[in-house]
């Protein structure tokens, strides 16, 4: 393993190491469009908007997002970039491997009154693409544990690569006290995420903006779901639940629930993001030099 962090091989090694058996879950279509039926909540919470918004002007300042690009978002889910991406830019083409988001994000771009787009229905890892784009996106995507991918990613980005990822924070107390109680363990949230294709980057060549979203996600939702959820969480970190387990989880949860049945649950998260200009001056390949000479 190459000892200096300054080397690529460095990263790539360090990101081998930090996969997990249990990362492999989240390549099931089947695990994804669960998640699907929730995903609109997130929509709902003021920090999360924000995040999204920023993100956006951020891109828009750059050039990243403009009249004459067309834009590739990786793992779009049900769109809520692409949504915003689409009146800034030329077209807004989405891949993803949940039929379920999918059409969401095609009932949200039609609700929208954008035609601007394109769907395709992939696994990113087995993927084969036919072209290129101005501006590379991906967000919240599991495909950046692995940077082969960023490799693949670089490769389809003429002008930006952005990557929005957690970055070390992912703390929900409600969750945290159930598992304790019912599984007698600690929910685990261990990945370094944005800082590894981070410093990859940076020791390809290509240094990134950083910027960190530190806040709170807040949703209400019926019991039901909100254990739905928690066991989503659970499935993707490998742990497996008994029945008469999720009968306790629920009776915990029947506890907290206001009297409509309803709890209030939170997330502490801190999300980065990393913008890199592929052919800006700050990068390996720069604009070609000018000669002194007349
Ligand atoms: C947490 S969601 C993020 C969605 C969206 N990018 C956002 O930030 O709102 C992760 C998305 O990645 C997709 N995904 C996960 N692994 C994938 C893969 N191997 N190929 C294509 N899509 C994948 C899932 O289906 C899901 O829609």
């Amino acid at each position: 393993m190459s000892q200096d962090p300054l080397k690529p091989e460095f990263w790539k090694e360090y990101a081998r190491k930090g996969k997990e058996p249990a990362d492999s879950r989240f390549l099931s279509p089947d695990f994804w469009d669960r998640l699907s039926e929730s995903y609109d909540e997130l929509e709902e919470d003021p920090f999360y908007q924000q995040m999204v918004e920023e993100v956006i002007s951020a891109m828009r300042q750059r050039g990243a997002l403009s009249p004459e690009a067309r834009v590739f978002d990786v793992c779009c889910g049900p769109g809520n970039y692409a949504v915003r991406f689409a009146p800034h830019v030329k077209e807004v083409v989405g891949l993803d491997v949940s039929p379920k988001m999918l059409a969401l994000f095609e009932e949200r771009m039609k609700e929208a009154g954008f035609n601007n787009y394109r769907l395709i229905k992939a696994d990113w890892f087995s993927y084969e693409p036919e072209e290129r784009f101005d501006t590379v996106f991906v967000s919240m995507s599991p495909i950046l544990h692995d940077l082969d991918s960023v490799d693949r990613l670089l490769g389809l980005a003429e002008r930006f690569l952005v990557l929005v990822h957690w970055a070390g924070v992912r703390e929900n107390l409600l969750q945290q006290r159930l598992v304790r109680e019912v599984l007698g363990m600690e929910m685990r949230w261990k990945k370094a995420g944005i800082i590894v294709p981070f410093n990859y980057l940076y020791t390809l060549g290509y240094p990134g903006d950083l910027r960190f979203f530190c806040g709170y996600w807040r949703r209400k939702r019926p019991v039901e779901k909100e254990l739905e959820h928690l066991l989503w969480r659970l499935e993707g970190q490998g742990v497996e639940v008994s029945s008469a387990q999720r009968e306790k989880f629920l009776a915990l949860l029947q506890k907290e629930a206001d009297p409509y049945g309803n709890v209030v649950s939170q997330t502490r998260v801190r999300i980065g993001m990393v913008m890199v200009e592929v052919g800006g001056p700050c990068a390996r390949q720069g604009p070609p030099e000018t000669s002194s000479k007349p």
